[in-house]
């Protein structure tokens, strides 16, 4: 435990009669934290806490999120900075390494990335054992876990071969993800190339075909390098936690992955995106009606809510909304796209932010409410976005895997409960047991 973030501070706090003092640990950006971890010794009670809102489970130097000002860096940098300036390789480069790369240790990691852009030829039979119409985002945790089976060389030592595991990952995810659609379309395969960077290689592994070539398009790269910046990490969120929580046990760099992809897949994580499209292409089917659907959200015996919007963590605007807002409509202007859905949007938009139910709130649109309708627009199919979400936020997982192998405080992860189930009863044999 990094001793410089314990100022010397304690809390008081009184249990039956007893007071007892707490630490204060001090983060750079001056949030606050009571280290609890003395108490049930000390105490023999524990704190209750569904949905760890309230609770932190590490220290972290990757990302700082203040969701009452709507701010977001990593590693120190603004978002809006990064999504301007970079491609998601140097973000990427910026997440697993701590800094920004030098020119040369740019190439090294892009020459690292074209060497491991191939997976296994054995794995590629994996494909044909989905049924059509198979997730994709099932078929891409699976993957990631076989990764293991074959390249298991890297799993003995990771901290010493975490560049190398973390490149490999990295170019064969967009791999697999290529693949798994090529595969869902019925269509021959389309290996990487070392003449394009990392965005264009996926583009071209996903467009090309035998009797239409793909021209690669410079502004649909930059669109999607910016969207995968803007997804790259996000700390303590559902997917890296479990990302965190699988490997504090040890686990493989690979598996721990494959269990983040799986927690990223439901509605109200990356799975958000593919349900914001529905959800407009809905509205769009009945007419435009979205007045319909905000009622529906605010009824509290309806179980619907408004896609996209809201947040655990933001209590004002998702600072990647903002930047995503705007790229949507620099992106189809562009490519001269118009997608009546972008309009429903900014109408839905536009009317709940003005309803007290969203106010009183505090529900702002999040990360994707608008990034569906650019993917859409640079034509990823609405299947293949919740693995545009995975692809974008895989350095945000390995930086945090590599953070919790090497932390000092490291403990297994494991909560524990309050049990309100029977008390202690006699065992009923099964002929006592009745019908
Ligand atoms: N539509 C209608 N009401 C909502 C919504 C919404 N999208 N989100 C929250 N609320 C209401 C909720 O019903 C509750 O009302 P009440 O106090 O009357 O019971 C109040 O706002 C607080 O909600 P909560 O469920 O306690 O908030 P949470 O922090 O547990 O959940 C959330 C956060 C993101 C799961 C939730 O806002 C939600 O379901 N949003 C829709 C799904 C979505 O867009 N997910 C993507 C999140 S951003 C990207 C990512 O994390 O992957």
């Amino acid at each position: 435990m990094p001793h410089r973030y314990y100022t010397g501070e304690k809390v008081e706090m009184k249990i039956d009669g007893q007071v007892h003092e707490l630490p204060v640990v001090v983060g750079t950006e001056g949030e606050k934290a009571i280290d609890i971890r003395t108490l049930r010794a000390s105490t023999g009670y524990i704190t209750l806490d569904s949905g760890y809102a309230n609770t932190g489970s590490c220290i972290s130097n990757i990302t700082y999120l203040d969701g009452e000002k709507g701010i977001l860096s990593y590693r120190g940098y603004d978002i809006a900075d990064l999504a301007e300036n970079c491609t998601f390789v140097e973000v990427a480069y910026l997440l697993d390494h701590g800094s920004l790369p030098t020119r040369d240790e740019l190439s090294q990691f892009s020459q690292m990335l074209n060497d491991f852009a191939m997976i296994h030829e054995d794995m590629l039979r994996f494909f044909d054992g989905y049924p059509p119409k198979s997730p994709p985002m099932a078929i891409l945790s699976s993957m990631v876990n076989s990764l293991c089976s074959f390249y298991p060389e890297m799993t003995d030592n990771p901290l010493e071969n975490i560049d190398k595991m973390s490149a490999r990952l990295l170019s064969k995810v967009r791999t697999i993800a290529a693949f798994s659609y090529k595969k869902s379309m019925g269509h021959p395969l389309v290996y990487p190339r070392h003449d394009l960077s990392y965005c264009a290689n996926f583009l071209n592994m996903m467009f090309d075909s035998p009797v239409k070539p793909y021209e690669v398009n410079h502004k649909v790269v930059a669109a999607l390098n910016k969207l995968l910046i803007l997804h790259g990490d996000h700390e303590q969120n559902c997917s890296t936690s479990t990302v965190r929580m699988v490997g504090s046990a040890r686990v493989n760099l690979y598996a721990s992955v494959s269990a983040g992809i799986s927690a990223l897949w439901g509605p109200l994580h990356g799975g958000a995106n593919e349900a914001v499209m529905e959800m407009l292409e809905s509205i769009h089917q009945g007419g435009g009606n979205f007045r319909q659907f905000v009622e529906r959200a605010k009824d509290p015996k309806d179980p619907f809510r408004l896609v996209g919007f809201g947040h655990r963590v933001y209590k004002t605007f998702d600072p990647r909304c903002r930047i995503i807002k705007q790229a949507c409509d620099e992106v189809l202007d562009d490519l001269k796209v118009v997608d009546p859905l972008l309009d429903i949007a900014k109408e839905l938009e536009e009317v709940a932010l003005k309803d007290d139910y969203f106010i009183e709130r505090s529900l702002y649109p999040n990360v994707d409410f608008y990034s569906g309708i650019i993917y859409r627009a640079i034509g990823i199919p609405t299947n293949m976005f919740t693995v545009m979400f995975a692809l974008g936020r895989l350095p945000g997982w390995i930086a945090h895997w590599k953070e919790m192998w090497d932390d000092p405080a490291w403990r297994i992860s494991r909560p524990r409960q309050i049990y309100v189930g029977p008390l202690s009863r006699p065992f009923v044999p099964m002929d006592q047991r009745g019908l």
